[in-house]
């Protein structure tokens, strides 16, 4: 049976699109069952829709319940048989009903060396320190933010004439192999 993954995204989803390629080229040991945004404008969900991968919008209104939104994203991908989520530039936390249902089958990846510069700018936090080699960091989600499990990392090197913009295109080149690598790896554990 097919290893089922559901893909979380907020913005232009090209790890999601590594995703698809993968899938599309035979070199993916599961299935992208299902996408999902936070954000109805996602490019990402264009790419999902050439895939002809089925997706839905579940927007967060600023002020709402956090707690019945995390509920309602549980229930929605609850019904979908998934065996792993991954969250790919999904900028939202999720809460406790979600880690409830998913915890230990969640993951997420960061432009950036965890435990250094986690939060929202892994890319800019990394430049601004001034550190010569930085990477990305495939997880484990827990209930803090950017604090789980550790499951793969990938250096890459700051060049000297860096922007923020050409320091985190380069990470997310190596972002997606590390990112279909390990989704491999995890449906080998599911399978054995
Ligand atoms: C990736 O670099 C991912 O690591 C980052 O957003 C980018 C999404 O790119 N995620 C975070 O910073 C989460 N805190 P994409 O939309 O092109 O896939």
């Amino acid at each position: 049976m097919a290893f089922r993954i559901a893909v979380l995204i907020s913005g232009t989803g090209s790890l999601l699109q590594a995703l698809l390629d993968a899938q599309a080229a035979g070199e993916l040991r599961a299935e992208v069952a299902v996408v999902g945004s936070d954000n109805a404008a996602a490019q990402g969900l264009q790419r999902a829709a050439e895939a002809g991968v089925p997706s839905f919008v579940h927007p967060f209104v600023k002020g709402s319940d956090r707690a019945a939104w995390d509920s309602e994203l549980t229930e929605l991908l609850g019904a979908r048989d998934i065996d792993l989520v991954v969250l790919a530039g999904f900028m939202k936390l999720v809460g406790p009903a979600f880690l409830a249902r998913f915890g230990g089958r969640t993951i997420n990846t960061h432009p950036a060396l965890l435990p250094s510069f986690p939060g929202m700018h892994g890319p800019r936090d990394a430049l601004e320190h001034g550190v010569k080699i930085t990477g990305t960091t495939v997880f484990e989600v827990d209930a803090g933010v950017d604090t789980g499990r550790i499951l793969a990392q990938e250096p890459v090197r700051v060049l000297p004439d860096d922007t923020v913009d050409s320091l985190h295109e380069r990470i997310k080149v190596a972002e997606r192999v590390l990112l279909v690598h390990t989704v491999n790896d995890l449906a080998s554990q599911g399978d054995s």
